[in-house]
């Protein structure tokens, strides 16, 4: 395999960038395909494109096997641009470099390597082996990897990425002092949640919240502001919600909790030492909800646990916690954010109102938790700041 960076193009292959970004275009459209990464394809031979493809969803084709069909015969003697490196194991589908190979490619062009250290660079040894040449384009290697931020994070960690999202007003508050918070911010920033929420594989709240706002935490995916072509790249979302994770000690949660009766599945985290059979029974908690006991005897779930356990058993690439303030605060104080969302609306909530994190007591400048700003943007009447903590 050759490591280029656009410098090194001859001008021969002075397009190989513009295609690349068509790959990684058609990978970015894609709403969710956990637990597989997003991927995209093109097809290059004689200065265009004869084939475009991108994975939709597990079980369906993956994006170079799309592009492939689309291609056809003109697949022949072409030149493959796909956003990761293409699978060369048998999982829910079959193995795109088998498909490649036989559909006699000259070269192909990848920007990012797998990082499931199980099947990493085989697809591109098994491709070489074959006789076909393979570049690795390294300026296009971090939009790769920000495409599927979580799902590199998941195979390199074993932790998924977690974005946190609150809604607050401009005094930084989150719900009244009687624990009211529908609705502080506008129609479009919740329009702008449920994207975030389709392209989470869980949706992480705490049982404080269930309690008082009785939230469904689903994707209302009618409410998703997609332009035509991301319609079109993303036919099978409609069918796939995140699933929703309560963290709740001493399982308070009452079994006619709207959480619990829609689509999807349902993970109540508890901590071991304070359940009885009997409790759990009580509730009468539908069949899709699924108890996890904590492995080590606490008062509270450990959150370490929690993310891991979404990671191990669950597949979950990018989880969203939509918490109040105190849970929020403890997953920011465990260090577990990768990124922090906030909504700004512009509006007072009062100094009774309940504030961003449950932190208190610090004393000094030097105790601040400090942030990089990553983007702000206006959505509706409403700010959407997009914060990375600094650790
Ligand atoms: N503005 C917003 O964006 C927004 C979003 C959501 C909620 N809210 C508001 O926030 C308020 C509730 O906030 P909240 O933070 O108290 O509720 P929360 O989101 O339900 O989280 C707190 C609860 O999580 C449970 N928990 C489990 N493991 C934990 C751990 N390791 N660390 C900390 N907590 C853990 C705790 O209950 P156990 O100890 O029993 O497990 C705790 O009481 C409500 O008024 C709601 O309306 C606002």
């Amino acid at each position: 395999m050759q490591r280029l960076s656009s410098s090194q193009l001859g001008s021969e292959f002075i397009d190989w960038p513009v295609y690349m970004r068509c790959a990684l275009d058609l990978a970015v459209t894609v709403i969710n395909t956990s637990p597989n990464p997003r991927v995209g394809c093109v097809i290059v031979k004689a200065g265009g494109i004869v084939g475009k493809g991108w994975h939709v969803s597990p079980g369906k084709d993956h994006a170079e096997i799309m592009a492939l069909k689309s291609a056809g015969e003109d697949a022949k003697s072409s030149t493959v641009f796909v956003s990761l490196e293409p699978c060369s194991h048998i999982g829910r589908t079959g193995p795109c470099c088998d498909a490649l190979i036989a559909a006699g490619i000259s070269r192909l062009v990848i920007a990012g390597i797998d990082p499931n250290p199980e099947i990493s660079g085989l697809g591109i040894k098994k491709i070489e082996s074959a006789g076909i040449e393979v570049f690795y384009l390294e300026d296009s290697e971090a939009a790769a990897r920000k495409i599927n931020v979580g799902y590199f994070k998941r195979r390199e960690t074993g932790l998924p990425y977690v974005r946190c999202k609150l809604a607050a007003s401009i005094d930084g508050r989150t719900a009244l002092s009687n624990g009211v918070s529908k609705w502080i911010t506008s129609a479009e920033a919740r329009a702008d949640v449920q994207l975030y929420r389709a392209q989470s594989s869980a949706i992480i709240t705490g049982v404080e919240t269930v309690l008082s706002d009785n939230p469904s935490m689903n994707v209302r995916f009618d409410e998703l502001n997609l332009t035509a072509e991301a319609k079109q790249q993303n036919l099978s979302l409609n069918s796939i919600q995140p699933l929703r994770v309560i963290l709740d000690s001493n399982l308070r949660t009452p079994g006619t909790a709207k959480i619990l009766h829609v689509d999807g599945g349902i993970r109540i985290y508890v901590a071991k030492k304070t359940i009885d059979q009997e409790l759990v029974e009580s509730k009468e908690l539908p069949d899709n909800v699924e108890l996890v006991f904590a492995e080590e005897e606490s008062q509270r779930v450990n959150l370490h646990f929690v993310l891991e356990s979404l990671a191990l058993n669950c597949e979950c690439n990018e989880v969203f916690v939509e918490a109040g303030p105190a849970l929020s605060a403890a997953f920011l104080e465990a260090g577990l954010i990768d990124e922090l969302i906030v909504y700004i609306a512009p509006k007072l909530l009062g100094s009774d109102a309940k504030p961003l994190f449950e932190i208190a007591g610090l004393q000094s400048m030097s105790e601040s938790r400090n942030f990089a700003v990553k983007d702000l943007d206006k959505v509706g009447d409403d700010i959407r700041v997009c914060l990375i903590p600094q650790k």
